[in-house]
């Protein structure tokens, strides 16, 4: 006999909703995809994701072939379901603070819809929330709305997501760890079962902890990952200032330390994606407002701003003045395999080229409609990579797309006007290009 499974929904279908309902349904739970947004949920129904996931549009497909997921416009639909995920957005505020709202809301409708449902309900965030907004804004509102009292019939819990755009399943199905927040044993052990259903074979290490704890811990994670990321683009920066060091063999060696580890030591030209700088200024803003000014915090944002500016310095060095210079930007997503460009170091690394007064042309194999919609007419988009660097002064490579490599030296020599090279991802040795004027982040270079 099959073991008779809970049902899981989820209010918000960008992109961990989505991915997350997608994998609740291909591991056989009946699931619901909620969304306000119908113009999305229509397209998600026809089998068509609103974003490009490596798995995704397979696992979508294959979930809404067996039927075990539907999607609605119909928030109050979930109200059927055993377990019910909040997966909206939490944008920030002008000030960088965190925006409530959408979790706000989302709480209010999945509280008045479950109002007459006499079934235990358990409602789990899995919005990134600054600490204490599970226990004292949405259990409120929760509670209110829905005219339970949590504990009886009604559970709570804070469950953050860590996943990474590009390999999102992947990490919905083998996570690295779970955190469970919960308001009271019952919705804790709750929620721990229907993750014991789902891995079933390899359940992942689980901390269970309360709401408050588990929504610092999603910061904290995030601040820490961005941390490295600034660390070592300081560390790539002083190794810049001396000829022949080079910052990969120092982050090679010292990510062999096991107290430091080896990921996440990738020099580059600063941090982006929806993430790390939302959520940054969201627990500096949250810091700062209980008394306590996270220095670290923010030289780890101030340093991740000024790493474009080096991007910059480094095309000025080979070019001088970039008045009237044609510059061709490689790549616009904030990493490669995505088409996102939230936040990407390019936008930076470009509106810096444009005040200088270059000229920019700028490829990416998938994100140049997202871009598009940001940059608009001030920069030309070029039809594919070679055609991008044609009659170029400079190419500067901003996103690490394998699809790069191929171009190699003989091309960017035949090709550009002069053939000069910023790599700001290290895809390229200084050998593969040899004979051309090559700069590269964290790459001490002789100046003469
Ligand atoms: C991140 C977290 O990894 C994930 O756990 C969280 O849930 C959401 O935020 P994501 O935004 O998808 O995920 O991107 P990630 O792969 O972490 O990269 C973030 C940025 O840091 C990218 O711009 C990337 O290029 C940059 N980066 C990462 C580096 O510059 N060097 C590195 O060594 C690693």
């Amino acid at each position: 006999m099959t073991r008779p499974r809970l049902s899981v929904s989820l209010v918000g279908l960008g992109y961990v909703g989505l991915c997350t309902a997608v994998s609740f349904a291909s591991r056989g739970f009946d699931t619901l995809g909620a969304d306000i947004d119908r113009g999305r949920v229509e397209q998600i129904g026809k089998g068509r994701a609103p974003f490009r996931e490596p798995g995704l549009d397979k696992l979508l497909r294959l979930g809404l072939r067996s039927k075990r997921l539907m999607v609605t416009g119909d928030v109050s639909k979930v109200a059927g379901t055993d377990v019910i995920f909040i997966t909206v957005g939490t944008p920030s505020n002008p000030d960088g603070s965190i925006n409530l709202g959408y979790v706000e809301s989302a709480t209010r409708q999945i509280g008045t819809s479950i109002r007459d449902e006499p079934d235990y309900r358990l409602v789990v965030v899995k919005s990134t929330v600054t600490p204490g907004t599970t226990s004292s804004t949405l259990k409120p509102i929760l509670e209110e709305t829905s005219e339970k009292k949590a504990g009886v019939k009604l559970g709570l819990c804070t469950n953050p997501e860590f996943l990474r755009e590009g390999s999102a399943i992947q990490d919905a199905l083998h996570p690295d760890k779970l955190v469970i927040g919960a308001v009271n044993k019952e919705s804790g052990s709750r929620l721990a079962k229907l993750y014991r259903t789902f891995y079933l074979r390899r359940p992942p290490p689980t901390i269970l902890t309360t709401p408050d704890t588990a929504e610092l811990i999603k910061y904290s994670s995030n601040a820490f990952l961005a941390t490295k990321v600034s660390y070592i683009n300081t560390i790539a920066n002083i190794a810049q200032q001396i000829p022949g060091v080079d910052v990969e063999k120092v982050a090679e060696a010292v990510g062999l330390d096991p107290r430091i580890g080896r990921l996440f030591l990738k020099a580059g030209p600063g941090y982006g994606g929806s993430c790390f700088h939302k959520d940054l200024q969201a627990i500096i803003a949250f810091s700062q407002k209980l008394g306590y000014k996270p220095t670290l915090l923010e030289t780890v944002e101030e340093v991740n701003e000024q790493q474009a500016t080096k991007v910059v310095s480094l095309a000025e060095t080979l070019l001088g003045s970039l008045i009237d210079k044609r510059v061709a930007v490689l790549g616009l997503a904030f990493k490669k395999d995505t088409d996102d460009t939230r936040e990407a170091a390019s936008l930076r690394v470009i509106e810096n080229l444009k005040k200088k007064g270059a000229q920019v042309v700028a490829y990416d194999p998938m994100a140049m409609p997202n871009a598009r919609q940001v940059l608009g007419r001030t920069v030309e988009f070029a039809k594919n990579q070679r055609s991008a660097i044609k009659g170029a002064d400079c190419c500067i490579i901003m996103t690490e797309w394998d699809q790069f490599r191929k171009l190699k030296g003989k091309d960017y020599a035949q090709s550009m006007k002069t053939p000069n090279i910023v790599d700001a991802r290290r895809l390229y040795t200084p050998e593969d290009l040899e004979g051309l004027k090559f700069r590269a982040i964290g790459l001490g270079h002789d100046t003469h």
